[in-house]
């Protein structure tokens, strides 16, 4: 028989079951879906701050109402009767470079940013001026700035606030500093050159998982992971309520929720 095939993420043995080592059933109720998201993809548990963070960055993109083109998709898609799968498939597949896929691009740019700043022997701030220029000149959009909607993104100032907690450096994997702090600079040099860019929530996400030692390749999924909540309710939601094959508006539709509240 040929020599088995390598994987060192999950073991399964009859009644047993254990991700990178440690037993399902123990992680259940005792450790957050953050922390277990992080021990999946990264091979070891967090430190309980950056689990709370892992909590964080899961909740801030469970949702972003009915425009973003992931809920369009999905919606369109549910609407020919299509099963549950496939029309959270046409969301998932619609997380690209511009929608939830700015995060891997962000974390790149960053990194980048921040070398340039030990080679040319300048502040992070200048360095981002710098760069920002090239990419103008270039026609690159620099990723993880601005918001069609918000001007001040409540999900990137909630993120900040966890990775504060977290502390400047330390989790059990990685820590968090440099690109987080790159962000933050980006974010001034766009401010002095007079243009109102502020880091939005895929620009935080992608600097807080840089500063975790997240893998480039995987970054987009963590979004994806969060988004995938939101479509399966909208998915549902279109089934139940509106008819077969309507003309989705993306932009006329009325909230019939609840009205705020809090926990
Ligand atoms: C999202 O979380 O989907 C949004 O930030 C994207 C958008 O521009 O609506």
């Amino acid at each position: 028989m040929a020599e088995p095939w390598k994987t060192s993420i999950t073991s399964i043995k009859p009644n047993e079951l254990r991700v990178r080592g440690y037993d399902i059933a123990e992680l259940m109720g005792t450790t957050s879906f953050g922390a277990v998201v992080y021990l999946t993809i990264m091979g070891e548990l967090p430190s309980a701050p950056v689990g709370k963070l892992m909590d964080g960055i899961m909740v801030s993109s469970v949702d972003h109402g009915p425009t973003p083109p992931s809920a369009l998709a999905a919606r369109t898609v549910a609407s020919t009767g299509a099963a549950l799968s496939q029309a959270v498939a046409a969301g998932i597949m619609s997380i690209n470079e511009s929608h939830g896929g700015a995060i891997e691009n962000c974390a790149r740019q960053l990194k980048r940013i921040s070398e340039r700043a030990k080679t040319e022997g300048v502040d992070l701030q200048t360095a981002a001026a710098h760069e920002i220029v090239e990419l103008k000149a270039k026609n690159v959009r620099m990723s993880g700035f601005g918001h069609r909607i918000h001007t001040a993104d409540p999900r990137t100032a909630a993120l900040l606030k966890l990775v504060k907690e977290a502390g400047a450096v330390g989790g059990a994997v990685g820590g968090v500093g440099i690109h987080v702090e790159t962000a933050l600079a980006v974010e001034g040099a766009f401010t002095d050159a007079g243009k109102n860019l502020p880091l939005n929530v895929d620009g935080t996400i992608g600097a807080i998982l840089a500063d975790l030692g997240f893998p480039y390749e995987v970054m987009n999924g963590i979004f994806m992971i969060a988004r995938c909540v939101g479509l399966v309710a909208h998915v549902a939601e279109e089934q139940n309520t509106q008819r077969r094959m309507r003309a989705i508006d993306p932009i006329n539709h009325t909230y019939v929720g609840p009205e705020p509240r809090s926990i």
